[in-house]
C-alpha cells in the first residue's frame, strides 16, 4: 500500500523479510565453516612441496614439514639458475685479487710458519683458544681419508633418513662413523644424545671431537661416540633401542666372524619390525655363508633380509648399494 511519505512495509512482510535472511545467513556461516581449506597457520609453517619432497610429519598425519632432507627437483633447478644468471663456469683457480688459493699441504706450513694472521704471540699464545686444534685437522686433511669425496656423505644420510623414516627423536647407531662424514649430517638432524657411534681409529674420532662437531657448532648435540673394535656395545646402554643402525663402508674391512659378533649383540638393540640395519657395499659375511646357511643364521638371531638399494649421489657420478634387514621377531 503506496503513501504520500513513502513505502509501508507489513508486518508479515517484515516477519518473511527477516526469515528469509535469518536462513540465508545461516547456510552461509554453515558452508564458510565446513570449507576444509588449510588452516593459515598450517600453510605458514608448511615448507616443502605437497608431496614433502623429503621428509614429513608422518606422526600428526599433519603432511608439514619437519626438516626436508631430500634435495628436491625445484632445489636443483633454483641452483642451476643462480649459476646460470651469475654467469659462472669452472676456471683455472690462480692468484687474483683477494684470493691466494693454497693446497692443504701449503695451508699447514703457512699456519706452523706464520699462525693465522693476527694471533696472540708466547706467553699468551694458549691462553685464548678453548679448543686447541692440530694444524692438519684445521686444513681438513681428514676428508680425504676415504679415497672418496666428502660430499658423499651427505648422499649416505638423505637415502638411510628416508629408507628408515626417520624422525628427529629417533635413535641411531653407526658402526665406524671415522671422521663423521655421514654422521654430522645425522648429528644436526637428530635430537641431542639419540647419535651413537662405534669407531676404532684414534685420528678418526679425533677428527670427529676436536674439529667436526665444535666446526658445525654441534656440540650442543652431544652425540655418544665410543672408541673400540670389538663391536662390544655395553657403553651405549643395555636399555637403548635403536631406530636404524647402519654401517657404511665398513664391513668390508671386517673379518665376517666379526660382523656376527655385532649382529648377534645388535639384534635386541633394533626396534622390532620397524626398525632397520643398513649395510653398505656387500654383504659377502653372508655370501659366503651359502644364501640359505645365511638365512637361517639371520633367523636364528631373529633377523631378515629386506632388501637391496641403490642411490644415486647428487653430486658425482656415484651410487652406493645398500642392503637392508629387520627384526623379524619382538
Ligand atoms: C671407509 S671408513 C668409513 C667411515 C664412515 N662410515 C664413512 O662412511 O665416512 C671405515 C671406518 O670403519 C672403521 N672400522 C673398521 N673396523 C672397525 C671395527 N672393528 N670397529 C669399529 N670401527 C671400525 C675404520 O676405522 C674407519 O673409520
Amino acid at each position: 500500500m503506496a503513501s504520500p511519505r513513502g513505502v509501508v512495509i507489513t508486518v508479515p512482510t517484515l516477519v518473511l523479510s527477516l526469515l528469509g535472511a535469518a536462513i540465508f545467513l545461516f547456510f552461509l556461516f554453515f558452508s564458510l565453516s565446513s570449507c576444509n581449506c588449510p588452516a593459515p597457520s598450517a600453510v605458514a609453517r608448511s615448507s616443502s612441496p605437497p608431496s614433502c619432497g623429503g621428509l614429513c610429519d608422518s606422526a600428526s598425519g599433519s603432511g608439514v614439514s619437519v626438516e626436508r632432507v631430500r634435495t628436491s627437483v625445484e632445489d636443483i633447478e633454483w641452483v642451476k639458475d643462480q649459476i646460470r644468471v651469475n654467469g659462472l663456469h669452472m676456471a683455472e683457480n690462480v692468484l687474483r685479487k683477494g684470493i691466494n688459493p693454497r693446497t692443504r699441504a701449503q695451508q699447514l706450513e703457512d699456519l706452523r710458519n706464520f699462525k693465522g694472521i693476527s694471533h696472540y704471540e708466547e706467553p699468551e699464545a694458549s691462553n685464548h683458544t678453548a679448543l686447541p686444534c692440530p694444524g692438519e685437522l684445521l686444513v681438513e686433511e681428514h676428508h680425504s681419508n676415504y679415497g672418496e669425496p666428502w660430499a658423499g656423505g651427505r648422499d649416505v644420510f638423505e637415502f638411510l633418513a628416508e629408507a628408515s623414516h626417520l624422525k628427529p627423536e629417533s635413535r641411531v647407531l653407526e658402526i665406524g662413523c671415522g671422521t663423521l662424514r655421514v654422521g654430522v649430517h645425522f648429528i644436526r638432524y637428530l635430537e641431542p644424545s639419540h647419535f651413537h657411534c662405534l669407531e676404532r681409529d684414534e685420528l678418526s674420532l679425533m677428527a670427529a671431537l676436536r674439529y667436526e662437531l665444535p666446526s658445525q657448532g654441534l656440540l650442543h648435540k652431544r652425540p655418544l661416540i665410543v672408541r673400540g673394535e670389538d663391536m662390544d656395545f655395553m657403553k651405549f646402554g643395555s636399555k637403548v633401542v635403536y631406530d636404524l643402525i647402519y654401517a657404511s663402508a665398513v664391513f668390508l674391512h671386517m673379518p665376517d666372524k666379526l660382523v656376527w659378533v655385532g649382529l648377534e649383540r645388535l639384534a635386541s638393540k633394533l626396534k622390532p619390525y620397524e626398525g632397520r640395519i643398513f649395510i653398505s657395499h656387500n654383504v659377502k659375511f653372508c655370501s659366503r655363508l651359502g644364501g640359505e646357511e645365511c638365512t637361517r643364521r639371520l633367523a636364528s638371531l631373529g633377523l631378515e633380509y629386506v632388501g637391496k638399494h641403490t642411490h644415486d649421489s647428487l653430486l658425482f657420478n656415484h651410487y652406493e648399494i645398500w642392503f637392508e634387514f629387520r627384526r623379524s621377531k619382538a
